[in-house]
Order: C-alpha cells, then structure tokens, then sequence
C-alpha cells in the first residue's frame, strides 16, 4: 500500500505556520492538522472545569485528553473548531488558553494521549501538519519537513497588528513578555521540545512575506515527493 505523504511544519508561537500550512494544505488538496488546536481545546477545557493545578491533576488531564470530544466543520468558509459540539475557534484563540496550552502540552503522559488522535488525520492524498514537534516525534517519517522561525520582536509586532486589525487592544510589550514565556516552556521542556528536526528545512521569515513563505515550503515539498509535480 502507499504510503500517505505528510508535509510537517513547525515552529515557536505566533510565526505564522498555520498560515503557512493552510496555504499548502489547499494548493495541494492535502488534508491539514492543526496539531496546537488540539493543545488549546485541552486547555480550555480544563479552564473551564477549574482544573488549574497541572501537578496535581497530571492523571486527570490525560484522562480528559484521551477522551477530548472535538471536531472541525465548515462555518461561513473557514474550519471551524468544536468543543463538544461547541463552536470555540474564536476562544482558543486567546493568549490565556494559549499560556495554559503550552502548561499542559509539557506533560508526557498528555503528549502520548494525544498522539492517536494527530496520527488518524494522516489520509489520502496526504496531510499537511503544524506543530511543535510534528517533524520530530509524531510524523518522524513525513515526505517533507520545515521549521519556521523569526525573532520574537517581529512575531510580537505581526500579533500585534493581527488583533488591532480585530479591532482589539493590545499592548506589544505584553504581547513579547508572553510570546517569550511560551517559547521558553515549549523550547524547554523534557517532552518533545520545540526544536527543528535534522533534515527539516529551516526557513527565517524576519523578511519574508506570506506568498514567499508559501512559495519556498512548496519548492521543498516538490523536491521531496518528485512525483507530486505531476498531479498536484
Ligand atoms: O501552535 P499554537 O500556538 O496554537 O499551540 C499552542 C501551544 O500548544 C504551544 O505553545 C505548545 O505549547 C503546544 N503545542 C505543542 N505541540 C504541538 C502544538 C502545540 O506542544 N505540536
């Protein structure tokens, strides 16, 4: 049987992967996994049951994360993201669940409930995930594997103007102070680290834009997989 073709695409908060990601996703007609969704959707559920105390509760929280009731539907043209059948895209979103996100991504025994659920969105004609880690441990085999970086004043500053844009009030200094604490949590921590694989790609976007982000994954993933020239 063929094997599925999986493009990872990794990289520190607020790069722009999921962006990127989309972008490939939809020039190829690949599926796509938006692996920190799945992080966030555990966050927030144990905000939302007042579970904040990781330490202790370590057992329960990998409890919920086997167990996580998620999907992702269509809504006005976009992914929309459910937490049993909740439609949460816009909560998930937000710096506290995302905080709370990187807090319950570093435990092991999360990590490892959660890989099932990342493997099974691998199908035909393949799949295009980002992440943390998707190039080193979840998809150590993928066809094609890029790390996204750029300092964390550029990323702060495209934030930054990403919420303005939302017409919401942000302060860039916190905005870095928490970009900074997230990063040191995701580069830090004993499982599945944040860090680009050997033979991932390595691509600095302090100066590029979107389109040319898009541009160079895509020449990489047809020097990767030749035969994808030909249909995609
Ligand atoms: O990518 P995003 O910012 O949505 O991810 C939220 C958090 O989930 C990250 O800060 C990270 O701690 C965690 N995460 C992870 N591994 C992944 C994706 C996300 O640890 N593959």
């Amino acid at each position: 049987m063929a094997v599925i073709p999986v493009i990872t695409i990794d990289g520190p908060s607020a790069v722009g992967k999921g962006t990127a990601a989309r972008l490939v996703a939809s020039e190829l007609g690949f599926h796509l996994l938006d692996s920190g969704a799945l992080y966030r959707l555990l966050a927030l559920k144990t905000l939302r049951l007042g579970i904040l105390d990781a330490a202790v509760h370590g057992a329960g929280i990998a409890r919920l994360a086997a167990a996580l009731d998620i999907s992702f539907k269509p809504v006005d043209g976009r992914t929309g993201i459910f937490l049993e059948d909740e439609n949460v895209s816009d909560e998930i979103r937000t710096e506290r669940v995302g905080a709370r996100a990187s807090e319950v991504a570093a435990m092991p025994t999360v990590r490892s409930a959660l890989l099932d659920l990342q493997h099974a969105f691998r199908q035909s004609p393949g799949l295009v995930a980002d992440g943390r880690d998707m190039g080193t441990v979840v998809f150590p085999d993928a066809a094609a594997k890029v790390f996204i970086d750029a300092s964390s004043q550029i990323r702060a500053q495209r934030r930054c103007k990403e919420l303005s844009a939302k017409g919401k009030n942000v302060n860039i200094a916190s905005l870095l102070r928490e970009i900074n604490e997230r990063d040191d949590r995701d580069r830090n921590r004993k499982v599945a680290p944040l860090i680009a694989a050997g033979d991932a790609l390595v691509i600095n976007t302090d100066d590029l834009s979107i389109p040319k982000v898009k541009e160079k994954i895509i020449e990489h993933v047809r020097r990767c997989i030749p035969g994808l020239a030909a249909d995609n």
